[in-house]
């Protein structure tokens, strides 16, 4: 789960939380004041058409049944006025009932005895429970008549519900105004991790220019500050290391040339056989100490090299190569085939580089091969592959064998290499945003696999990825 999809469910529980504990209490106290309010009203009501009605109900006049009427109206509900017998005298709901008795309705009977009363019962006649309250119209001190107010519960339910509904909107509105400042502070806290990744992943893949942005609050500042240390400090003891791998071997070289031209003059001065092979022997170890000073300063300078790139035909490349090792292939009986697909496979990386690395391979395959065996190399879009019937590479040191100065079974079996060759070659292809990598091949022997990004648009030349400092030793 993401940081912000963390900090977003965090935010939204507590919301929901803080909601819930101010929302339902509120709206539990909402339904009790609601009720209590209507019920007072009506009270209210009752108490002032009785009080209002006391002169006028000897006459029934019309100014008692607007009465009734504005008294209905403000109590959402029904008002009659009945005489000490329980007959309807006014009635707000219209003329139908004048003249009926109500002395069988309880509230009623109990007014007309002088007592106000109010209680929620089922109405027969509506057939759904109401509040009904009533008051007695008082006259020199006895009942003469009574004013009845009746609701229905069920409207009264529905404002409450009404009231609940909206608290709920409320709530919801809160929660997603909530949310979404949260989404901006959740981005604002998560943006500047998500640079500081990339940026390691850039560091990672090589790329030691690589800086992060010094932003967010201060412990992410803080953050980005110590990585860009880390890191400056990384660059430096690369640079520093390869710059000292390069000058020791360019000090290196001079002696050693010195040396090959001392044994030959050596090897001209003496007249003993036995001398002689000796001194033949020190300069094939001059030789390969000579190749890996070579190979070292290549390695060293791997980054900094400014190479240009070009649009390369792999199928060309690869016959080239062929055509360099026919004949050290066949010094060792070994035959030397391209087999090429028909499609044209333009790759973007600098002509030197990539012979360098076939080189390497080729040299691999042919000098591990058993005499009188086949290579073969084989173009394809975007890759090379150089298959050998050699001892092949066991799986446990596939990878290993990439390592500088590590020699594999077969190389240590095989003739003489500093175990500089693969790492060489997977650091030039990686130069250009490729790789090298060996596999099994069926039926026995190597596959050594060179992959190079395709060239795409040939108007606009790819820029070449080179590395700036490899990967640490
Ligand atoms: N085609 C192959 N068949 C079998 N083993 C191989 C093959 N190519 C490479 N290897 C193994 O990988 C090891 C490393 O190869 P690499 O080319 O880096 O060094 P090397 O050949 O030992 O020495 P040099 O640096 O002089 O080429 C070899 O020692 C060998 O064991
Ligand atoms: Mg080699």
């Amino acid at each position: 789960m993401t940081l912000r999809i963390r900090l977003l469910a965090a935010l939204a529980y507590v919301l929901l939380l803080a909601v819930i504990a101010l929302g339902v209490p509120l709206a539990i106290n909402l339904s009790a004041r609601v009720k209590a309010e209507v019920r007072t009203q009506a009270r209210a009501q009752a108490d002032l058409v009785a009080a209002t009605s006391a002169d006028l109900l000897q006459r029934p006049s019309l100014a008692l049944s607007r009465l009734a009427r504005k008294a209905a109206v403000s109590v959402r509900g029904r008002v009659i006025i009945v005489n000490s017998r329980g007959t309807i005298l006014v009635d707000s709901a219209g003329p139908r009932e004048l003249g009926a008795s109500y002395l069988s309705r309880p509230e009623i009977a109990a007014a007309l005895r002088g007592r106000q009363v109010q209680f929620e019962r089922n109405s027969r006649t509506l057939g759904q429970p109401i509040l009904a309250t009533a008051a007695p119209i008082i006259r020199n001190g006895r009942p003469i008549g009574a004013v009845r107010v009746t609701q229905s519960t069920a409207a009264v339910d529905s404002a409450v519900r009404q009231g609940q509904l909206g608290l709920g909107l409320i709530g919801a509105i809160v929660l997603a105004l909530g949310l979404f400042a949260g989404a901006i502070i959740a981005e604002q806290v998560a943006r500047p991790l998500r640079r500081l990744e990339c940026v390691a992943r850039r560091v990672a893949q090589g790329d030691l220019r690589a800086r992060a942005r010094v932003e967010g609050s201060r412990e992410q500042r803080s953050l980005a500050a110590s990585f860009n240390e880390m890191t400056d400090r990384i660059a430096r003891l690369v640079a520093a290391q390869r710059g000292f791998v390069a000058d020791a071997s360019h000090q290196l070289r001079t002696p050693l040339t010195g040396l090959r031209l001392r044994l030959e003059e050596a090897k001209v001065l003496t007249d003993s056989p036995a001398s002689e092979g000796e001194i033949d022997a020190a300069v094939g170890e001059v030789d390969r100490l000579t190749r890996t000073v070579d190979e070292l300063l290549v390695l060293s300078r791997a980054g900094e090299r400014q190479l240009t790139g070009s649009r390369l035909d792999l199928r060309e490349l690869a016959a080239s190569a062929v055509e360099r090792w026919r004949a050290p292939a066949a010094a060792r009986g070994i035959s030397l085939q391209h087999r090429r697909t028909e499609a044209e496979s333009p790759v973007w990386a600098a002509r030197a580089d990539v012979e360098r690395v076939l080189d390497i391979l080729l040299e691999n395959a042919v000098g591990y091969s058993p005499v009188g065996g086949r290579v073969t190399v084989v173009s394809a879009p975007s890759r090379l592959e150089v298959h050998d019937r050699g001892p092949g590479v066991a799986a446990d040191e596939r990878e290993a064998v990439f390592d500088r100065f590590r020699r594999g079974r077969a190389g240590t079996a095989g003739p003489p290499g500093s175990g500089l060759g693969l790492a060489i070659a997977r650091e030039l292809a990686r130069g250009w945003g490729g790789d090298v990598t060996l596999e099994d091949r069926p039926g026995g022997g190597a596959v050594a696999i060179v992959s190079l990004p395709q060239h795409r648009d040939p108007t606009q030349g790819l820029p070449a990825i080179n590395p700036t400092i490899g990967t640490l030793p």
